[in-house]
Formats: structure tokens, sequence, C-alpha cells
């Protein structure tokens, strides 16, 4: 079976909205329930686990009963750090998981498609994580002069649902915690490990919600009933009158 981790445990500081981010409402359903729902339409997907503040979770197990269309959903305390609500929802997982997805509650248009991608890639490899070649060109700098530039083919912008064997997301935890290793995601703790990582091929729709800009984006998104495919059609159709002077 698969479990998985939707840690929301935030204090949402760049979206500057004074509350937890992932309450805020998008087409007026709060953005963790889009995401619960999208890991609720996967048949593979057995436990559900929201990691969230300490002060929220009396509320949030409260709340969560009066949404349609919910299975059981645990919810736990997280901790300072993403790693921390991620190790939290860990050891509320069942041993029974063969496989565990982490997946930011931010991310409320992940896609059936990409979820079963990467609990496939998971069970195959051990370890696979949803992502998307970088679109832009990507510097490193220090104060403020740049150093170098990677080279653009080889990055990768890191999304979420990352998948990993249960017994070895845990033993990653454990040695990250023994030689305080502190990752930005899960990924980075089983690489520290030395276990390899699959990349997954994800969709730019896949957006974390992180200012303001993302709430109009991730609306288009949702209210979106026509393929991207047609999208582009369209916007290709007058080309041709346009670079002709024609109205
Ligand atoms: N998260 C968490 N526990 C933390 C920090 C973050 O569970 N201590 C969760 C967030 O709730 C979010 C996901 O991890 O769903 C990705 O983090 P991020 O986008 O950085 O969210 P916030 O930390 O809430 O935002 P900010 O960094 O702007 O404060
Ligand atoms: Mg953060």
């Amino acid at each position: 079976m698969v479990s998985v981790i939707l840690p929301a445990a935030g204090r949402g500081k760049r979206m500057q909205a004074g509350v937890n981010k992932v309450f805020l409402s998008l087409l007026g359903k709060p953005i963790l329930y889009h995401t619960l729902r999208a890991f609720a339409a996967v048949p593979e997907v057995r436990e559900l686990i929201v990691v969230t503040g300490k002060d929220e979770v009396a509320a949030l197990r409260r709340s969560l009963q009066h949404l349609p269309g919910l299975p059981a959903v645990k919810v736990v305390t997280g901790g300072s750090e993403r790693q921390y609500s991620v190790w939290n929802g860990l050891e509320a997982s069942s041993a029974d998981a063969d496989v565990v997805l982490v997946h930011d509650a931010a991310r409320p248009l992940v896609s059936r498609k990409t979820i079963e991608d990467v609990i496939a890639a998971a069970k195959e490899y051990g370890a696979a994580i949803a992502a998307v070649p970088e679109k832009n060109t990507v510097k490193i700098v220090e104060d403020g002069v740049v150093v170098s530039t990677p080279e653009r083919a080889k990055l990768w912008a890191v999304q979420t649902p990352q998948g990993f064997q249960r017994s070895l997301l845990m033993a990653a935890n454990e040695k990250a915690e023994k030689d305080s290793f502190l990752g930005t995601d899960d990924a980075s703790l089983v690489e520290h490990y030395g276990a390899k990582v699959h990349v997954v091929m994800d969709s730019y729709q896949n957006i974390k919600i992180t200012t303001p800009e993302d709430l109009v984006v991730a609306e288009a998104f949702l209210r979106q009933k026509r393929s991207l495919h047609d999208t582009m059609q369209d916007a290709a159709a007058k080309v041709h009158d346009f670079l002709h002077g024609k109205d």
C-alpha cells in the first residue's frame, strides 16, 4: 500500500497572508482540500497524513469532517523545519506502507498521472522525484556578483511528490538526524544517505503556492476546462493574420 504525507505546518511567510497559506481558499475551497482530493482519487493511496502546526491540529481535524468527498485523514503535529514535519508524518505512517509519498500541501494542482508515475518509479527504483526541466538560466551569485552559470540543460526544478520505499526514507532521516544534515527536500536526505534518486517528468502546472501571484495562476488552472494544447492552438491561430497586417 501507499501512504501519503502532506507537510502543511509552514507559516506561509512569503504569502504574507498572516495565516497558514494551505488554508487559503481557491475557488471557495482550501488549498489543502484540493491537494487531498488529488491523492484521494488514486486507488493505490490508502493513507493520507496531514502534518500541521500544533495550534491547528484540533481545528483541522474538525474542519475536514465538513468537507465533501474525503476519505479518513490523519492529522499530526509538525516541527520547526519541513524536514521535522515530514519525520513526524513518517512516524505516524503505517508500517504496512511499502511506498511513502511526500507532497507539499501547497501544491494543489498535482495530476493523477504524476502521482501514479512517482509511485511506479519509487516501487521500481526505491526513490523517485517529480521534476521539470529548468526554463530559466540560473546563476550562482555571492554578495551580488555572479560566480558561475551552470549549464541549463542539466538543471531540473524539483517538485513533489517525492516517493520512497518507507524503510529507505526512515533510514535516510535517521542518518540526517545523526549527521545534523538539514535538506530542502526529502530526496536530498536520500542522496546524503548514498542511494540513487530517479527523476520523473512532471508538468509545469504543478506549482507550489508560495507568493500571492501563485494564487492567481492556480485559480486560472483550476478554472481551465480546455486542454493546454487547445489553448496553444487558439493562441497560434491568429499569428499568420498578425504578421500579414490583417485584423
Ligand atoms: N512545511 C511544514 N513544516 C515546516 C515548514 C513547511 O510542513 N516547518 C510545509 C508547508 O506547509 C508547505 C510545504 O512544507 O506545504 C512547503 O513549504 P513552503 O512552501 O516553504 O511553505 P511555508 O514554509 O509555509 O512558506 P514560507 O517559507 O513562505 O514561510
Ligand atoms: Mg518554508
